[in-house]
């Protein structure tokens, strides 16, 4: 099988394993992530095979949800390649790139360690950042019934810059513990220019969100 054809196979496979998704990672975040990586891939002259195929397997079995093993989603992602009769040289090159782009525990600031994992890794983070990323932290914090906004809460700063621990703390406070701190983690130039328009769009909301809670609407 080409590289192509594995690519139009695995977008079946994936899309149809993530139709009914609740968690935030549905087919379309994947969609979504695949575009904007290939397009960074272009500005920044990395492998677009590779990143497509990398950005569609990005969330595949993610340990977050699979009872928290980490090795299951690069693993069955080289796996998926090998069945398709991929060579064994790309399936690990995939594997690499979604082992990077998914670990995220244990206080590891997640530098990546090539070009393709870098904008996978970038494409990801800005689905997390600007209107959408807004929809979908709300989205999130719904699913776990927080509360939009505790004003008096203190907003923790994370160490491991882990956004998976049991806090209970409101949908707003992931913007200031997490979401505002993506701009500075970017790793493409190509990310961070994106990443900056983002982050400034969520900056005004944030503003607007908080005069509109005091009654000051101006
Ligand atoms: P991915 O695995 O695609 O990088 P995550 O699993 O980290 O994404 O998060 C999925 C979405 O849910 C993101 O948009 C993220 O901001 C949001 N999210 C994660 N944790 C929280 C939280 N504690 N509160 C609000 N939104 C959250
Ligand atoms: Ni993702």
């Amino acid at each position: 099988m080409t590289t192509e054809q594995i690519i139009e196979k695995t977008t079946e496979y994936i899309k149809q394993k993530f139709e009914n998704e609740g968690t935030g990672h549905d087919w379309f975040h994947i969609d979504r992530v695949r575009r904007t990586a290939m397009l960074l891939a272009i500005e920044e002259g990395a492998d677009t095979q590779i990143v497509e195929l990398a950005a569609l397997l990005h969330d595949v079995d993610d340990w977050k949800f699979n009872g928290g093993d980490v090795d299951s989603g690069p693993e069955t992602a080289k796996n998926w390649i090998l069945e398709l009769g991929g060579s064994e040289a790309l399936a690990e090159t995939i594997k690499a790139i979604v082992n990077e782009v998914t670990f995220k525990g244990a206080g590891v600031e997640t530098k990546t360690s090539t070009l393709e994992a870098a904008v996978v890794q970038d494409a990801d983070r800005l689905d997390a950042l600007g209107a959408i990323g807004i929809a979908r932290a709300f989205a999130y914090g719904g699913s776990r019934s927080r509360l939009l906004w505790d004003p008096e809460e203190e907003y923790e700063q994370h160490e491991s810059f882990d956004a998976y621990k049991k806090n209970t703390s409101s949908t707003i406070a992931h913007f200031h513990e997490k979401l505002l701190l993506l701009k500075d983690r970017m790793q493409t130039v190509a990310g961070k220019q994106l990443a900056e328009e983002r982050h400034n769009f969520m900056v005004t909301y944030l503003d607007q969100f908080e005069r509109e809670w005091w009654g000051d609407n101006r």
